[in-house]
């Protein structure tokens, strides 16, 4: 059903990724990228029985052999000990550089696959498929790995997968709260480049077409990463709703998602005082029936305002933020106190 949409990023290292979107993907056929002795498929436990499938389709059709780790779940296990356990796990099957590893799961498990990938042997293969709306995304597209060691993502390489399979059937089913974490990043790159999703979003909230928000978004976000991988110029529009929605959601202890929604209402409410920008309210009237929040939770003002002053798109200058002139239209803005402190405000945090 459908058709597949096919990209290709050329990564610095001369290595490229291909990325796959559309119905009936995940299998070994789309997986397996070039004949290979071993495949060792890493996964989390709630999509585990989709990776033991990917197993045996591969070793029916494929390899001799391919093996399972099912890793502890999510961000609690995204970190140097679980990659330790990986490169254990690997040299026990006597996995070499012509070998593959594929990342079934979430964003935290390809993230996490991605980088013991990118590190073991100096570099093996390794293939995709996300199986949360924000692993297919944002996490999953791009290139960058990592683990957290202490701080969130401090350890990590650029490296892009060989391949992606972003199977839209595997979304169908996702739990809400998950669907809703995945569609504050797929909105966000509407409101940053791509119409088309913001007005699905806007018609049918939640419950917007898969078919027609994943692979526009993909879209947006391997043009970004495409033009730039380093992360300069037009990369850091993805960071539109982050550098607010950082700090808020370490403060706040609140999701990401959740974060990065509150984020986006106080750079639309930046946006309309600095640019003009004339959609502050429908862009929180979207946000807002996607079931995201509009408004802050009880936060430390002083926590917020340090993690502000920290955050990584800080420069001598003062802080840099992605703003919006219209839908689609995104710059990167110095921003002054009093104008963060109406960003704020937007979103129910009171700076003293
Ligand atoms: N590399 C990047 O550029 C990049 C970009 C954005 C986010 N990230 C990373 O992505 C992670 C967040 O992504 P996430 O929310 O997908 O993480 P996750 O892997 O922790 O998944 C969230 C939860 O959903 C479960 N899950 C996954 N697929 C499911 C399915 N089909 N059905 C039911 N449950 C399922 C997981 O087991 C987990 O409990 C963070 O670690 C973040 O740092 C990376
Ligand atoms: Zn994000």
């Amino acid at each position: 059903m459908g058709s597949t949409a096919i990209h290709t990023i050329d990564g610095a290292d001369g290595r490229r990724c291909e990325i796959r979107v559309g119905r009936g993907l995940a299998n070994a056929d789309n997986l397996i990228v070039r004949e290979v002795a071993n495949v060792a498929v890493l996964t989390q436990p709630a999509v585990a029985a989709l990776a033991e499938l990917v197993a045996d389709q591969a070793r029916r059709d494929r390899t001799s052999s391919a093996h399972v780790r099912i890793l502890p779940d999510g961000e609690a296990a995204k970190n140097l000990t679980t990659v330790e356990h990986v490169y254990e796990w690997l040299n026990s099957l006597g996995f070499t550089r012509s070998d593959l590893v594929i990342g079934v799961g979430g964003g935290a498990l390809t993230d996490l696959a991605g980088f013991a990938a990118a590190t073991y042997l100096r570099g093996v293969d390794v293939v995709y498929l996300p199986t949360s709306l924000l692993g297919a995304v944002d996490a999953s597209i791009g290139g960058k790995t990592g683990v957290n060691v202490g701080g969130k993502n401090l350890a990590g390489v650029f490296r892009h997968p060989s391949r992606v399979i972003v199977d839209l059937d595997l979304l169908d089913e996702i739990p809400g709260a998950l669907r809703r974490e995945g569609a504050a990043e797929a909105v966000k790159a509407g409101f940053i480049a791509d119409r088309a999703i913001v007005d699905e979003y806007e018609s049918n909230g939640i419950a917007a077409s898969l078919d027609v928000v994943v692979p526009a978004a993909i879209a947006v976000k391997v043009h970004a990463v495409t033009a730039d991988f380093r992360e300069k110029g037009l990369r850091a529009i993805l960071n539109y709703g982050h550098t607010i929605g950082h700090a808020i959601e370490v403060a706040g202890s609140i999701s990401h998602g959740e974060a990065v929604a509150i984020g986006m209402v106080a750079a639309g409410a930046i946006s309309e005082e600095m640019l003009g920008f004339p959609h502050a309210a429908r862009q929180r009237t979207i946000i807002e029936h996607l079931g995201l929040p509009v408004v802050a939770p009880a936060v430390d003002v002083e926590l917020v305002a340090t993690l502000m002053g920290r955050d990584k798109k800080r420069d001598a200058a003062g802080i840099r933020m992605v703003l919006l002139e219209d839908f689609g239209r995104p710059v990167l803005r110095h921003v002054a106190e009093g104008q963060i402190a109406t960003g704020l405000a937007a979103v129910g945090v009171a700076l003293g």
